[in-house]
């Protein structure tokens, strides 16, 4: 008797533990990218640094695994890598679903809701409008937090924002502009940017339109972004926009203008349309507001074209690593580059480097990197421009191949044998990308982490993101190259996801 009361007490405590445990270890479930714990989620939303405490809003539907009335979900970190899940931040109400948007801290006191309130700026999304079909279903709101992004209170005057007729009218970004002490709002208004002006977050006026015969317009233009960058002395805008379908590798992807804002007006320079990421899998990308001279961008990692099949559970849709924003001249150009930022080596644990490494055919990686779980950084440099590629692959046979073709002078993810793609028709497809950088020595950063990849080649000069789903953990690895090549440089990082 008493050996049972033992016996089934150790089972308890054992099931109990493993629970915990399993909480956030489920299959696909990534450890050091953001995920919320059950449901939906869709775009990062009110992206802002206050206080020490990076806070994350996002598009968040807690009720099912698919996209349904829209939240904004919330979470918190202290170094964009480890976040925390708080309680949902705002609920819809009378006006329409909470869509994507923005978040601000007030240090004047502009809209006198008290200093440095941290006051967030989305589109009420009005789904009875939508359906009579007046065009005017979307329009911008505010609400402010007085302690800290924990509880929110909707503005008694909003909508701020009303909408002229436009069915896409949405997702404002907002920022301070300094010059001329004003606040600006960046506007996706259905094939085209909306520029509007306030003092106080309250009264806004349109400035200007952009954008209605310049860049991609493959699909509707979403989650726009304004913000300048120094470069070579000089003050550059950038203006990102995102759009849906119309990506350079099919579905939702960004696209991005450089140029000069003087206030009103927004100036295109940029005489090809450019792209944020060639991956399918970083859409909605914006930056956090707040952080001073740098510019960190973070986009949900997924892709309307299958967001709502992917095979995870109890949870839907990952965000990208947080990465870095710069610029770099390549002969006449300018390009936007991105790399992770620097607080993810704080997860770097045991790893090696090698330097030298004649490669004919194949260096297996797999028992160097002893690396059962795949989450890992790899950054190397090659001494002259070759075929090469990367493979991730498992004991079920899956690969996951990450490349440079050299006669088309483009790099690549092939996520065709990756695992499980048949959840969606275009899933399984290799993916193309650009290459800028004009030397021959070829830099690859690739972040790794259970049902990712993300590429960064030639110092960010062209960024590659891609969601995959592998039967088994990808936990071999290798460098492949039929030509041959000398690899001037390996490092090999195991990335430990911290229990902070
Ligand atoms: C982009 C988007 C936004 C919209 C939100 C709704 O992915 O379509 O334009 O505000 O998602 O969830």
């Amino acid at each position: 008797m008493k050996k049972t009361i033992i016996c089934f007490l150790l089972i308890s405590v054992l099931a109990g533990s493993s629970i915990m445990a399993q909480e956030f270890k489920e299959k696909y479930r990534p450890q050091f990218h953001f995920t919320p714990k059950a449901n939906w989620m869709n775009d990062p939303n009110g992206m802002v640094y206050h206080n020490g405490i990076y806070h994350l809003f996002y598009q968040y539907y807690p009720n099912d695994k698919i996209w349904g009335p829209m939240h904004w979900g919330h979470a918190t970190s202290k170094d964009m890598i480890s976040w925390k899940e708080q309680p949902i931040a705002l609920y819809p109400d009378s006006l329409g679903y909470i869509f994507s948007g923005s978040a601000v801290v007030d240090k004047n006191n502009t809209a006198g809701f008290g200093k440095d309130a941290m006051v967030a700026i989305f589109t009420h999304h009005d789904p009875i409008q939508e359906k009579l079909k007046t065009g005017k279903h979307e329009t911008q709101s505010i609400a402010y937090s007085l302690d800290e992004g924990k509880t929110w209170t909707k503005y008694k005057g909003n909508p701020v924002v009303q909408n002229p007729g436009i069915s896409d009218f949405r997702d404002p970004k907002v920022r301070w502009f300094e010059a001329q002490k004003k606040w600006i709002m960046t506007l996706a208004t259905k094939d085209r940017i909306t520029f509007y002006s306030s003092p106080d977050l309250k009264s806004w006026t349109r400035e200007s339109d952009f954008g209605a015969n310049e860049g991609g317009h493959g699909g509707v233009w979403e989650c726009p972004d304004l913000f300048p960058i120094k470069h070579e002395g000089k003050e550059i805008w950038v203006l990102i926009v995102n759009i849906n379908p119309g990506g350079p590798n099919k579905g939702s992807a960004g696209q991005y203008f450089l140029g000069d804002f003087d206030g009103k007006t927004f100036t295109s320079n940029s005489k090809e349309t450019k792209w944020l990421d060639y991956g399918t899998d970083n859409y909605a990308a914006v930056t956090f507001a707040n952080t001073g001279d740098r510019n960190i961008l973070m986009g949900w990692m997924s892709n309307w074209q299958y967001a709502n099949q992917v095979p995870t559970d109890p949870w839907r849709s990952a965000n990208t690593i947080a990465r870095e924003l710069g610029l770099k001249t390549v002969g006449k150009e300018i390009y936007l580059t991105s790399v992770p930022v620097k607080e993810l080596d704080g997860l770097s644990s045991t790893g090696f480097s090698v330097k030298n490494v004649k490669i004919k055919n194949e260096l297996d990686l797999t028992d160097k990197a002893n690396n059962k779980s795949g989450l890992f950084r790899l950054d190397l440099t090659t001494e002259s421009t070759a075929d090469i590629s990367i493979v991730l692959a498992n004991e079920a046979g899956n690969e996951l191949i990450v490349g440079y073709d050299k006669a088309a002078n483009q790099y690549y993810v092939d996520r065709s044998k990756s695992g499980k793609t048949d959840f969606e028709k275009g899933f399984g497809e290799k993916h193309l990308a650009s290459r800028f950088a004009p030397g021959t020595k070829i830099s690859l950063t690739l972040v790794a982490d259970v049902a990712s990849v993300e590429l960064f080649a030639d110092n960010g000069l062209t960024a590659m993101t891609d969601i995959f789903f592998p039967e088994t953990p990808m936990s071999k690895l290798a460098i492949k190259s039929v030509s041959g090549l000398t690899i001037q440089s390996i490092k090999y990082t195991v990335l430990t996801p911290s229990m902070k």
